[in-house]
């Protein structure tokens, strides 16, 4: 079975479907740090986030694997630990324009599209429903209120020691969304035929139970 998750910033993509994954034995592709990644050595290259053909080249040549260590998802990068560094602020406010371009986004979706062919996969994004695996058994779409999500990116970023406001992460976001969903191609939009589960006052555990409860539906 192929489970696609789908669903704007911070709305619990990542931690639900890792989780799912997980307890389902499944393979795990975080889309979103594939894009990350790119728009990490575009930085590190000095590539600006509108030269499509640059990116492209970057894109090509980009060295991806992804580990799970201690339920954490491990990024390494042409050999380089990143998992850190892909989460920046700075790479999420670069990340929306480097993943506008058309060719760039075929050359990820081809990569992706290898990785889950074969099924047993929980892949998670903004167009894994609607263009990367519009086969998939199961597509669920993950939304919460803006103010909920920054809320909850703001903890996040906390966490780790770095500082910002509230209004800073919910400007961040919804400039985020704004990009992401007004793109033309593959913009971030529910496919019709996705579950939509509303975040808003739910936990980690209850969001995982809510989508391993579809899983036991279709299965
Ligand atoms: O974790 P967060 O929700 O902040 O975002 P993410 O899932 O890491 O994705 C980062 C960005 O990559 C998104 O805002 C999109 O611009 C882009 N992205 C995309 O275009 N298509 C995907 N399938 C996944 C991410």
């Amino acid at each position: 079975m192929i489970i696609a998750i789908d669903g704007p910033a911070a709305s619990g993509k990542s931690t639900t479907a890792r989780l799912v994954a997980e307890r389902l034995g499944y393979a795990y592709l975080d889309t979103g740090a594939m894009y990350r990644a790119l728009t990490l050595k575009a930085i590190h290259r000095g590539v600006d986030g509108e030269d499509e053909e640059r990116l492209c080249q970057l894109a090509s040549s980009l060295q991806l694997s992804f580990t799970i260590r201690d339920g954490r998802l491990k990024v390494i990068m042409d050999g380089e630990e990143v998992s850190q560094k892909i989460r920046s602020p700075q790479v999420s406010q670069l990340v929306s324009v480097v993943s506008r371009h058309p060719r760039v986004r075929r050359i990820m979706v081809e990569r992706q599209r290898r990785f889950g062919e074969k099924g047993g996969v929980v892949v998670e994004g903004r167009d894994i429903g609607t263009v990367v695996f519009p086969q998939a058994e199961l597509k669920v779409y993950l939304d919460a209120t803006p103010e909920e999500r920054a809320k909850r990116r703001w903890a996040e970023l906390r966490m780790k020691g770095i500082n910002s406001s509230l209004e800073e992460q919910l400007a961040a976001i919804i400039g985020r969304d704004r990009l992401d969903s007004q793109r033309e191609d593959s913009p971030l939009r529910k496919a019709p035929d996705a579950v939509l589960i509303d975040t808003t006052h739910l936990s980690i555990e209850e969001e995982v139970k809510a989508v391993l409860d579809l899983v036991k539906r279709r299965g």
